[in-house]
């Protein structure tokens, strides 16, 4: 069976919601398809929060440079005007305020905000890590204005940053109330998902939002054969992870138009002080893929499997690259 409607039992989406439960330390779990709509659920989820306290309460706060999806609620968030424009009008109520400035931050929330929306290592803006004192400042000014705290791990969450999510890398752990995630869950099978705090759920009665597809037999199957060994690939993430960010560094100090080298585990971006897009066209020719985000950060998310002498050959293949940059 590859799918039945979502009006009946199948054996797999109870143990896979229990089991990213665990991981995550919070209570509930509703599947979704995708990054964007997964975003979307926890944007309906702000919403009727801050609606049953009040009817002016519908503020949200997100990062500029963050990137929340394609649809039109993940738009109204995402803080770069380049994916917007073309659509505006959007949902209104949005602040945006630039990551790790702790006073815009403590400017932006208020009585009327209902939720806070933040990538824990912002993904398309150019692999940006918050600090964990931004995070710990959002989750005390979420908690003092009765506003949800949503943290978006579809690009850097579910094993890519070492441990299961970005924001379980700090300690003492700052839990959000609302964790969304897609991307390698079903290992390229169609899968999000939304993880809440008992409180969060709770804004979301039986009726309120659906889907047809999100939770299918074959998607949490493959979710919890995945998670089934995750444990397993956590440590090597974290050894080639650390590995492949000291190479990089190595080339870096080579190379004058490299700025910083970033991020955690296996989300590592390069940032350089030109446009990185012909650099990626000649890796593409030598055979290794990466990517250009924000015009000038070369982004690195290789597959989970990725082995110290594979990276090897790709800093190998970006140094001959590099050396012939102008
Ligand atoms: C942080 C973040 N949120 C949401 C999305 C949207 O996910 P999807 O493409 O599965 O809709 C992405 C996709 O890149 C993302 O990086």
């Amino acid at each position: 069976m590859i799918h039945c409607s979502n009006l009946y039992f199948h054996q797999y989406q109870g143990p896979l919601a229990k089991r990213l439960v665990e991981m995550s330390g919070l209570a509930r779990a509703f599947f979704a398809n995708t990054g964007t709509e997964a975003i979307e659920g926890a944007l309906k989820m702000i919403h009727s929060h801050g609606r049953a306290i009040h009817p002016e309460k519908y503020q949200v706060v997100a990062l500029d440079n963050s990137f929340h999806g394609r649809t039109l609620g993940s738009l109204s968030i995402t803080g770069q005007a380049k994916y917007r424009q073309d659509f505006e009008p959007l949902i209104p109520g949005v602040r945006f305020v630039p990551a790790n400035d702790i006073p815009a931050l403590e400017a932006a929330v208020n009585e009327q905000t209902a939720g806070l929306v933040m990538e824990l290592i912002q993904g398309e803006g150019g692999i940006n890590p918050l600090t964990p004192q931004y995070v710990a400042k959002a989750r005390e000014l979420a908690d003092r204005f009765n506003a949800l705290l949503v943290a978006d791990e579809t690009q850097c969450g579910v094993g890519r940053p070492g441990t299961y999510f970005a924001y379980q890398r700090s300690s003492p752990v700052v839990l959000p109330d609302v964790v969304v995630a897609a991307k390698p869950v079903a290992c390229g099978i169609p899968l999000g998902f939304i993880l809440a705090n008992e409180k969060a759920a709770a804004a979301i009665k039986p009726g309120m939002h659906g889907t047809t597809f999100g939770g299918g037999a074959l998607a949490c199957r493959v979710a919890l054969e995945f998670l089934g060994i995750l444990d397993e690939l956590l440590p090597a993430i974290q050894r080639v992870g650390g590995y492949f960010h000291v190479s990089l560094n190595e080339l870096a100090r080579k190379h004058r138009f490299v700025k910083e080298v970033r991020g955690f585990g296996l989300m590592l971006g390069v940032e350089l002080t030109m446009p990185g897009k012909q650099i990626v066209q000649d890796a593409l020719a030598e055979g290794l893929l990466i990517n250009c985000t924000h015009e000038t950060v070369l982004r690195f998310l290789p597959p989970y499997i990725v082995t110290e002498k594979e990276v090897d050959q790709a800093v190998k293949t970006l140094g001959k690259i590099f050396a012939k940059v102008k």
